[in-house]
């Protein structure tokens, strides 16, 4: 793969730093599909990789999760850090890419728009897999592969999308799969609303 390819998946930190300067906006609200999904977990141990501002991690962190957040632009997460009650959650400044969690350490693992490049992904989804405890849940989502009913601008690099069976294929041992699959969802754009849609996953290991 070409150093520009590289680049064109935002693989570093210059990358997310600039995109994260020019999106000076907080989101407010935590994704739905995690709000959604979330609301039916018992509260425990809770990892978001590629939390950017941090919106989700904190929102977490209020409904009684211990939080601990990654993500490799320090713009997001001095973001992050600067919001109310941001000494609840633990934030990590590393490359989710390459940063392995713990094994066997929380009952929530999040991931959410963090597009690896296809080689990376097989170890990526296995590493997010192992660090959820028996009975733990992963919740995954990220820009559905392009098709009809889009409405939204996203980037032509066909390397970017993956479907759910993609991730649901790389969790090594036994999972109850919730839901793998899309959603549609409204994005919220400067020229007003539009539809986009999303790749999903819900599950639970199971073994
Ligand atoms: C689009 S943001 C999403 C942030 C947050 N999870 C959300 O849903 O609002 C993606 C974040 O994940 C990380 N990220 C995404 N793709 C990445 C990649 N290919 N390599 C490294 N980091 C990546 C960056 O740190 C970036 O801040």
């Amino acid at each position: 793969m070409s150093h520009h390819h590289h680049h064109a998946h935002g693989q570093d930190e210059a990358f997310w730093d600039q995109m994260w300067s020019q999106r000076p906006r907080r989101r407010e609200e935590p994704h739905e599909f995690l709000a959604e999904s979330a609301a039916a977990l018992i509260p425990g141990a809770a990892l978001d990789v590629g939390c950017g501002e941090g919106t989700d991690a904190l929102w977490l962190a209020t409904r009684g999760w211990t939080v601990t957040a990654v993500d490799v632009s320090k713009v997001a997460l001095d973001r992050a850090r600067s919001a109310d009650r941001a000494q609840r959650v633990t934030w990590i400044h590393a490359n989710p890419n390459s940063w392995r969690p713990p094994l066997d350490a929380y009952d929530l693992v999040v991931a959410q728009f963090l597009h690896v490049p296809p080689g990376e992904r097989p170890s990526f989804f296995d590493a997010l897999a192992r660090a959820i405890r028996l009975g733990g849940t992963l919740l995954f989502s990220a820009h559905a592969p392009p098709g009809s009913g889009i409405t939204v601008d996203r980037p032509a690099i066909a390397d970017l999308y993956f479907s759910a069976d993609e991730v649901v294929r790389a969790l090594p041992g036994c999972w109850e799969v919730v839901i793998a699959g899309e959603q549609a969802r409204v994005a919220h754009t400067h020229d007003g609303p539009r539809q986009d849609r999303d790749t999903v996953v819900n599950a639970r290991r199971i073994g």
